[in-house]
């Protein structure tokens, strides 16, 4: 692996901001960049990144394997899904959504389809309780989902076409409320 030459430039200038012997804490920003590149983060990548932070390959590893925004295996070429599956979405029918991931993408969770196109995975609240159920698919969050709005965001997404993310509903939960403003 390696930086393209702008992105290297760019992780360069994310290290400068720490103070010297801090260089570490620039590490979510440079794998962040590395996955965005090469679309998962491979050991490779990794090591780079460990490398240019003077940190130990197990270290960076420990921060990638922590955090679910990082992908440490292949995903799909338009799209890695993450289901949530915490408490506000299990009760309003996560399972229904995972469901919908099993049958049109794969059986398992970080499988890539056989297209190639999409992969899935379940994860943790993802802080839109409210607007349970709800999945991010890319970095765009897709909420009020329903087995059946939830599989016509594939069909699309597969037909090349870009769903307007947000509650599926047509609901927002962050309307003023009246007297306060
Ligand atoms: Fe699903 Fe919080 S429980 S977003």
């Amino acid at each position: 692996f390696a930086f393209t030459p702008a992105n290297l430039a760019w992780a360069e200038g994310q290290i400068t901001k720490y103070p010297e012997g801090r260089q570490a804490s620039a590490i979510i920003p440079l794998l962040w960049r590395a996955q965005e590149q090469e679309g998962w983060l491979t050991r490779s990548a990794i090591e780079a990144v460990a490398d240019m932070l003077e940190m130990a390959y197990i270290r960076a590893l420990e921060v990638a394997s922590f955090y679910f925004m990082f992908q440490l295996q292949p995903v799909g070429s338009i799209a890695h899904i993450q289901v949530c599956g915490t408490t506000s979405c299990m009760i309003c029918g996560a399972e229904d959504l995972i469901a919908v991931c099993k049958d049109k993408i794969a059986n398992k969770a970080h499988e890539v389809s056989a297209d190639g196109k999409f992969s899935w995975e379940e994860v943790e609240c993802l802080g839109s309780c409210t607007n349970a159920p709800m999945a991010q698919i890319g970095k765009d969050y897709y909420e009020d989902l329903t087995a059946e709005s939830f599989g016509r965001l594939i069909d699309e997404l597969t037909e090349g076409k870009v769903p307007t993310p947000g509650p599926q509903n047509g609901r927002y939960a962050a309307e003023p409320l009246s007297g306060l403003t």
